[in-house]
């Protein structure tokens, strides 16, 4: 086991990472020629339905993976909340997967807890499941164990067979599927759970809906705005400032 990069894995995890990381950051730089981040609010208009463009298309092939510092941060939050209970809404090629299975299980290794896997992941794309599933077999079954990938339309997969006490929600995904997806996991929330949400400054247009959503009175939830690329908008389930 090594600490490299504040994680915890075996080495060839952390090559395997370091790896998958370039690799997405190399396709990026080519998408968007210099700007700094491409984003589907480039293509898609805010609360354009995912299917009626051509941004699936694009993207088919593209990891467009979790920034490394953001995975780190992740990683970090997991292990120090004790988070078991994970759900990533956006896997594509499975990159912060491999973060937050290696996170929630060194946190069930802790409890001596052996039950389900403790991520469920979400990819639409049968081509980047797959994809997925061989990064997370080269990790082995460390991380291979704790996932499990809901494969199709992440609000029909999680629609049902979601346990309650879901610790972190991971929003990854194309910014008109951002609200849905937390009303539809929002149930299943446990008081102070954490929603992670990418892009929001670079993509603000697409998720005006979603934060007028949490920002409104008792919504019942605390946010603020992490300054990393893009900004990554740290959010706080706390029932008790809901009002029926
Ligand atoms: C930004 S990428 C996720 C990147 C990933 N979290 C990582 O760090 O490697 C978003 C992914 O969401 C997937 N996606 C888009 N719409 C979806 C849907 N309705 N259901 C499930 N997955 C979807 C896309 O195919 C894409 O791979």
């Amino acid at each position: 086991m090594t600490s490299e990069l504040c994680i915890d894995a075996p080495q060839h995890i952390i090559h395997l990472l370091r790896k998958l990381h370039d690799l997405s950051a190399e396709q990026e730089a080519k998408l968007k020629g210099n700007a700094t981040r491409f984003v589907s609010t480039d293509v898609l208009g805010p609360g354009a339905p995912n299917k009626d463009s051509n941004f699936d298309d694009l993207m088919r092939d593209k990891f467009i993976a979790l920034d490394e510092d953001k995975c780190h941060f992740v990683y970090q939050l997991i292990r120090a909340t004790g988070a078991t209970n994970v759900i990533e809404a956006g896997t594509s090629f499975g990159v912060s997967t491999i973060y937050l299975a290696l996170a929630v299980a060194e946190n069930k290794k802790r409890l001596g807890d052996q039950s389900r896997p403790g991520v469920i992941a979400t990819e639409n794309e049968p081509e980047k499941a797959t994809r997925a599933r061989q990064h997370w077999k080269e990790c082995g079954p460390v991380v291979e164990k704790e996932i499990d990938l809901r494969e199709g339309n992440l609000l029909e997969t999680l629609s049902k067979d979601v346990e309650d006490g879901v610790d972190l929600l991971l929003l990854d995904i194309w910014t008109p599927l951002a609200l849905p997806t937390l009303k539809l996991i929002q149930p299943k929330l446990t008081p102070q759970a954490v929603v992670l949400s990418d892009n929001v400054t670079m993509a603000a247009s697409g998720y005006q809906e979603f934060f007028e959503y949490i920002k409104a009175p008792n919504s019942g939830f605390r946010t603020l705005t992490l300054p990393y690329l893009g900004g990554f908008e740290m959010t706080i389930y706390d029932p008790k400032e809901q009002q029926s």
